[in-house]
C-alpha cells in the first residue's frame, strides 16, 4: 500500500528533472525543438535555450524565467536569428560551443583555447553560462560577453561593451564602455565616427566627478544594488538592498536603466537611470529632429520637414522643401533650441549678424546655433 505513493512522488520528481537540464555534455546538444532542451539554473532564476522573436524565427539567450516578458539579459546571436525548426546548439569536447542554423551553417561560436577538454555547460543562479573544463577552471563564460545587460556580480572591464538592441533586427547604435580617459562613458556610434553623451562631455573631470586614467578598468553592481566603477562612476539603486533581483542596461532608446524586478507581478521598476533628461540623449529624433518634453519627451520635427518613419522616430525628418545654395535667408527661429555634439566649428564672440553671414556663406550650412550670452556660433552642416 505505501509503494504507489512513493512511485508517483519519483514519477512528480523525474518530470520536473526532465522540463530543464542543469547542465549540457560535451558531445550533447541543445535542440530548438524540445522544450526540455532548456539549462536552468539551480535556484531556478534563470534559463538558457532558444526563445522566438517570431513565428519562425529565435535566438539562442539567456532570461529571467519569472518575469512577466521572459526578459533576455544575454543573447548568442540576435543579429541573426535561426529557424525555429532544426536549430541546435552543440558543446564539444574541447569546450567550442556552436550554433547551428537549421541548415547546418553557423552562425554563432564561443572562442576556447582549442587544447583544453571540456566537462559540462552550465548555467550559474548569477545568469552566467559557463563552460566547465578540468580541475574546475572556466573555459568559456557569457559574463565575459555581454550584449546590453549587465547583472550583478558581472564585470564590465576593458575588453567588454554594452551595445544597445534596437526592435528591427540592425544592430544598436549606443554603446556603453570605457573609452580612452578609461572612463566609463556612453556614445552614440555614427557611422564612422562616436560621440559621447554622458558623462556631458562639456564638464570638466571634476564636475564629472570621476578618475581618469586608473590603469584597473573595470565596474560591478553589487548584491545591495550599488555599482562602482574604477573612474568612480558610482550610483545606488533607490529600492537599495539585498534580495531583489537587479539587471542594469542600456535600452534602445540610448539610456543606461538600472531595473529592479517586482516579484509580485514580475514587472521591472527603474531604480536609476544615467539620464533623467532623456533629451540629453544624442541623436534621439533623428537628423532634423527635435525633442520636446510634453512632459513625456517626444519628438517633433523642425519646422518645413515632416517624419521619415513614424515607428523610430531615431531617424529623423526629412526637408519639405528642396535646398539650394543660392545665398536666400530663409531662416526660421527657434527658441531655446539646443543642437548638441558639433563643437569643432564653434566661432566664440561673434555677433548674430556675423554668425548668420558664416552660415550663408557655406553652402554646406543649414542653420545654425547662436548663444546670445556668450556670442557662441555653431554653423549646423547638412545631415545633422
Ligand atoms: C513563439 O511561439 C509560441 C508557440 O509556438 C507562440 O505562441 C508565440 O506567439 C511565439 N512568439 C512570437 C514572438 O512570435
Ligand atoms: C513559418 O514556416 C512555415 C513553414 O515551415 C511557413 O508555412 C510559414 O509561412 C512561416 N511563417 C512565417 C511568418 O514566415
Ligand atoms: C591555451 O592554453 C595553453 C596551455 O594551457 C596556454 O599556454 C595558452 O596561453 C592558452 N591560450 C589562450 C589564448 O588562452
Ligand atoms: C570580477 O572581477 C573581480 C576582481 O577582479 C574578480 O575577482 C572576479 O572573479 C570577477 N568576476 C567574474 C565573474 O569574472
Ligand atoms: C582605481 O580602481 C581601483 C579598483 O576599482 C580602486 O580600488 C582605486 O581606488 C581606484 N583608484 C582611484 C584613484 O580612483
Ligand atoms: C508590485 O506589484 C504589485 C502588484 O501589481 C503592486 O501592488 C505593488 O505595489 C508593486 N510593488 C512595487 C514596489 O511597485
Ligand atoms: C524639388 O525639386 C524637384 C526636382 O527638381 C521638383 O520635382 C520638386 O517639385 C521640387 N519640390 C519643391 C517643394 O520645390
Ligand atoms: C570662425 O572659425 C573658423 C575656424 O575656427 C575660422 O577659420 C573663421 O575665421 C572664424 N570666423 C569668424 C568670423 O570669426
Amino acid at each position: 500500500m505505501h509503494a504507489l505513493p512513493l512511485l508517483l512522488l519519483n514519477l512528480v520528481h523525474l518530470f520536473l528533472r526532465i522540463s530543464a537540464r542543469e547542465f549540457l555534455l560535451p558531445g550533447s546538444s541543445l535542440s530548438i525543438e524540445d522544450s526540455s532542451h532548456m539549462l536552468r539554473s539551480p535556484d531556478g532564476t534563470f534559463t538558457c535555450g532558444f526563445k522566438n522573436i517570431s513565428r519562425n524565427a529565435s535566438v539562442f539567450s539567456i532570461w529571467f524565467s519569472n518575469t512577466v516578458d521572459k526578459t533576455v539579459v544575454w543573447s548568442a546571436n540576435h543579429l541573426h536569428p535561426v529557424y525555429s525548426w532544426g536549430s541546435r546548439v552543440m558543446l564539444y569536447a574541447d569546450g567550442g560551443m556552436v550554433l547551428e542554423d537549421y541548415n547546418g551553417q553557423s552562425v554563432w561560436e564561443n572562442s576556447v583555447n582549442s587544447s583544453s577538454t571540456a566537462v559540462k555547460a552550465q548555467l550559474l543562479d548569477t545568469g552566467n553560462l559557463i563552460v566547465k573544463g578540468q580541475g574546475d577552471i572556466i573555459l568559456w563564460q557569457s559574463f565575459h560577453s555581454p550584449t546590453d545587460t549587465l547583472l550583478p556580480y558581472q564585470n564590465i572591464t576593458s575588453a567588454t561593451k554594452l551595445v544597445s538592441t534596437s526592435r528591427l533586427l540592425i544592430p544598436g547604435r549606443y554603446s556603453f564602455h570605457f573609452d580612452d580617459q578609461h572612463l566609463l562613458t556612453l556614445f552614440d556610434d555614427e557611422k564612422d565616427i562616436s560621440f559621447i553623451y554622458w558623462p556631458n562631455p562639456n564638464s570638466d573631470i571634476w564636475t564629472k566627478q570621476r578618475n581618469s586614467f586608473n590603469t584597473t578598468t573595470i565596474g560591478v553592481l553589487d548584491s545591495w544594488g550599488y555599482f562602482l566603477g574604477s573612474d568612480n562612476l558610482n550610483f545606488k539603486a533607490s529600492d537599495w538592498g539585498i534580495r531583489i533581483m537587479r539587471r542594469l542596461t542600456l535600452d534602445y532608446d540610448g539610456n543606461l536603466r538600472l531595473y529592479s524586478l517586482n516579484k509580485t507581478d514580475g514587472t521591472w521598476l527603474v531604480t536609476w537611470m544615467a539620464l533623467p533628461q532623456t533629451c540629453s540623449i544624442r541623436s534621439l529624433c533623428g537628423t532634423n529632429g527635435i525633442c520636446v518634453y510634453t512632459p513625456r519627451p517626444s519628438c517633433a520635427c523642425a519646422p518645413g520637414h515632416e517624419i521619415i518613419d513614424p515607428n523610430d522616430r531615431s531617424q529623423g525628418c526629412r526637408p519639405k522643401f528642396n535646398t539650394s545654395c543660392d545665398g536666400q535667408e530663409m531662416f526660421v527661429k527657434l527658441p531655446n533650441t539646443d543642437f548638441r555634439g558639433n563643437e569643432q566649428s564653434k566661432n566664440t564672440s561673434v555677433s548674430f549678424h556675423t554668425c548668420k553671414k558664416i552660415c550663408l556663406n557655406d553652402c554646406n550650412c543649414k542653420g545654425f546655433l547662436y548663444w546670445q550670452a556668450s556670442g557662441g556660433c555653431y554653423p549646423i552642416p547638412f545631415g545633422w
